[in-house]
């Protein structure tokens, strides 16, 4: 049976048995083989890393069943968070489970519906704000400070090392051949904890080569792309909806480093590879998480990729379940009668036109 990360990746986790762990079995998500757009990118293998899989819909619960597990040890009675969705839903989650108070801090009306959803039900103490993320994280830094509850945003150095098991499994599937790593960049704290988690690897002998990082930002929202602080940012991939990113330095480390790029994208750019996903791959992600697949479709339009036999895996970071609101039919649905010659009609010129 699967027991959530800490459990299988006790050697690189500073949890000693008997020690209480909170977890809601997370991990463990599968990574698939993206034939049909590896075809579209002739030459590369595409590996999509879907995390809308984990427990909460999203990469976050990788590191906050170490940051709560660890808030819990010592002694901690409540956590707080800043979010643009995905760390509020999971760390509501968390402390739900470990019988907890939550606070999450979420920009006013900039927030995806169904991860509020979550937060609500979870049963956290939900503060909208009239600021961006980059607001609230400064507050809720301040407030943790005085000491009575605990940040669980990825400041937190537990969350790091718990997300860095995501870099752990793409080996342990690839069996260590990973080439090129894309994953979108937000507060920057996956990407480092992806650059983190391959050298814990390369250090332990467990894998031979260190992947090339290619980390995307929005085009609205993109700091270290432009080495500038963006005071408003603005995408339609909400999740990575941020200006001043906590983790700036770590992410240009990890470029840096692998020798890799972090670049941006459009929204329509975006957008295109959320539709991409869906209808050529069976998978549906919110659109930070595109950001991704629609950077390495950039980078192969610009010939990046010069060698053949490439292993290039993107991580899917949510599900698209929980931004329902972004994706509309091309055409507004009409509603027929209950007539089957109509609906076989329908049917047939479907067929028939080779849709
Ligand atoms: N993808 C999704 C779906 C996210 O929710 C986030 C970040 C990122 C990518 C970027 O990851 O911040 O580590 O660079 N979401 C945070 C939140 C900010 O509050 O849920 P990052």
């Amino acid at each position: 049976m699967w027991n959530g990360i800490i459990s299988k990746y006790k050697d690189f986790y500073d949890i000693k048995d008997g020690e209480a762990i909170v977890s809601l079995n997370e991990g463990n998500t599968p990574l698939i083989v993206a034939e049909n757009l590896s075809k579209m990118l002739g030459g590369i293998k595409l590996y999509l890393k879907y995390e809308g899989l984990n427990t909460t819909g999203s990469f976050k619960d990788r590191g906050m069943t170490m940051a709560v597990s660890k808030a819990v040890q010592e002694g901690s009675k409540a956590i707080i968070c800043a979010s643009t969705g995905n760390t509020s839903a999971s760390a509501a989650a968390y402390a739900a489970k470990a019988g907890i108070k939550c606070f999450v801090l979420i920009p006013n009306n900039k927030i995806a519906l169904g991860k509020l959803a979550q937060a609500i039900l979870y049963g956290a103490v939900i503060i909208p704000v009239n600021g961006n993320f980059d607001d609230a994280l400064r507050i809720v830094r301040e407030i943790a400070e005085e000491g009575k509850v605990t940040l669980v945003n990825s400041v937190n150095p537990y969350r790091l090392l718990g997300q860095r098991s995501g870099a752990y499994e793409v080996c342990d599937q690839l069996e260590g051949k990973v080439d090129y790593l894309s994953i979108p960049v937000g507060n920057a704290g996956n990407i480092s904890a992806y650059w983190a988690g391959f050298k814990d690897y390369y250090k332990a002998g467990k894998i031979e080569q260190l992947p090339t990082m290619l980390g995307f930002q929005a085009e609205g929202a993109a700091p270290i792309v432009e080495n500038r602080v963006f005071e408003e940012p603005e995408t339609v991939a909400t999740a990575i909806r941020i200006g001043n990113p906590a983790s700036w330095d770590k992410a240009v480390a990890a470029r840096d480093e692998s020798k890799g790029l972090i670049d941006k994208v459009t929204d329509e750019e975006i957008l295109r590879a959320q539709k991409l996903l869906a209808s050529k791959e069976g998978i549906f992600v919110e659109p930070a998480s595109a950001a991704s697949v629609a950077g390495v479709i950039k980078l192969y339009g610009k010939g990046y990729f010069q060698q053949e036999d490439k292993n290039v895996v993107c991580v899917l970071t949510g599900n698209g379940l929980k931004d329902p609101s972004v994706v509309s039919p091309d055409e507004e649905l009409k509603v027929y009668s209950v007539k089957i010659d109509e609906i076989k009609a329908i049917i047939d010129k479907s067929l028939g036109s080779g849709q």
